[in-house]
């Protein structure tokens, strides 16, 4: 049962308590009930708490919780609420209102009511990775004015959560069974920077053009692990970091990446990527690593000799079947480039002792080169 009655000592009076947190634990017993050292309320002086009988020879119990007012089983410190692994199936009532950050990971919550964070004006940060959740109230997060991480991972969702608080910077939300990203889902949410929403049934057409839009200073997206197949359309000019690893993208266009001068990483590993149009790095100036390795490429992807800041480019496990002396590298060296750092060309369908040395004139070192040798499967 209740906490109440773990001490043992109460085990007739506590089965008809109603359940109370605050000073109803927050005694000493000493000779006689009552005669508690704290300046918390004593038991029997509790309002509505029946008379707990005199039990003499009480061994030295102590119960104190560390907070007025802190969820049963959870723990309240420095406007901290730590509820994990609890097995809730529910969010508990009594959190402390002064909360910046409510850890509720790893228990069964399967819904989010309407008043459930009504008092929680402060929280910073909400941790609900891997529950049950398939319910949110669209209206759950309304008092959440100043929430900042919101961690929804491993749960059941079939949508993202309406009505997010703007406030918000970063958002995980990955695995669940989310099948549609509508642009409504993140209206006004100016404030974004991290978006994490890999690995749900998303497949072709499941993003809507310009679901990104008003994400105005986001710089860390990824979409790994779904059935999506392009390059979502509209992704905003601040982002830095684009992950879409292990999906069904087939091409890459060069529009997709218009105006994106702040992209340095793209991660397009694990797809079926056929063909990189010419002009999509010329979008993309100041992209550092590329990754498109485990695709389908036949030839040296357009544009890198030109390019000046790429350093690190996979291309291994493709069908790359040969490798020019100008696909990497500008034809002198007067043109500004940075070295590159690494370029790996292993399980390719090139022989490797076909490739000229020159190919890499303008690599830092030759062991930043991966050639290997390509089994066929
Ligand atoms: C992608 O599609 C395949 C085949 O239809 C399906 O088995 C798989 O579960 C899908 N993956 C995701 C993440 O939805
Ligand atoms: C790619 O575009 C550049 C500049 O527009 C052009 O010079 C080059 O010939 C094109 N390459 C291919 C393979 O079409």
């Amino acid at each position: 049962m209740r906490s109440a009655c773990l001490s043992l000592l109460l085990a007739t009076a506590c089965w008809a308590l109603p359940f109370r947190q605050s000073g109803f634990l927050d005694f000493m017993m000493e000779d006689e009930p009552g005669s508690g050292t704290t300046d918390e309320p004593a038991v029997t002086d509790a309002p509505g708490v029946p008379n707990v009988p005199y039990i003499p020879n009480v061994p030295d119990v102590v119960v104190r919780e560390e907070g007025p007012m802190c969820p049963f089983r959870c723990q309240c410190h420095l406007r901290v609420t730590q509820c994990s692994d609890l097995g809730l199936t529910e969010i508990p009532g009594e959190i402390p209102s002064e909360t910046t950050l409510l850890d509720l990971q790893n228990n069964k919550i399967t819904e989010i009511k309407e008043n459930d964070f009504k008092n929680l004006k402060g929280l910073h940060a909400l941790i609900l990775v891997n529950n049950k959740l398939t319910i949110i109230h669209p209206k759950a997060f309304s008092s959440l004015m100043k929430l900042q991480r919101l961690y929804l991972s491993k749960n059941l969702l079939k949508e993202v959560p309406a009505n997010l608080p703007k406030s918000l910077q970063e958002l995980r939300i990955h695995e669940n069974a989310i099948t549609k990203i509508k642009k409504s889902s993140f209206q006004g949410m100016t404030n974004v920077i991290v978006m994490e929403m890999g690995s749900n049934p998303l497949k072709a057409n499941s993003i809507e053009l310009g679901a990104f839009a008003d994400l105005k200073r986001v710089s860390y997206i990824r979409i790994a692990d779904t059935n999506i197949t392009e390059i979502p359309k509209g992704l905003p000019s601040s982002l830095s970091e684009l992950h879409l690893d292990s999906n069904k993208i087939t091409k890459v266009m060069a529009d997709s990446f218009k105006g994106m001068k702040n992209l340095a990483k793209l991660g397009l590993g694990y797809n079926e990527i056929s063909m990189v149009e010419n002009g999509t790095l010329a979008n993309i100036p100041h992209m550092r690593e590329l990754h498109l390795d485990n695709n389908a490429l036949t030839a040296v992807p357009p544009g890198l000799p030109e390019h000046k800041y790429i350093q690190v480019v996979y291309l291994h496990a493709n069908k790359i079947a040969a490798i020019g002396t100008e696909d990497f590298c500008p034809p002198t060296f007067n043109y500004k480039k940075a070295m590159y750092s690494g370029i790996s060309l292993f399980s390719n369908p090139v022989p490797y002792w076909e490739v000229q040395p020159i190919t890499f004139r303008c690599v830092f070192d030759r062991s930043a080169i991966q050639l290997g040798n390509y089994r066929k499967k």
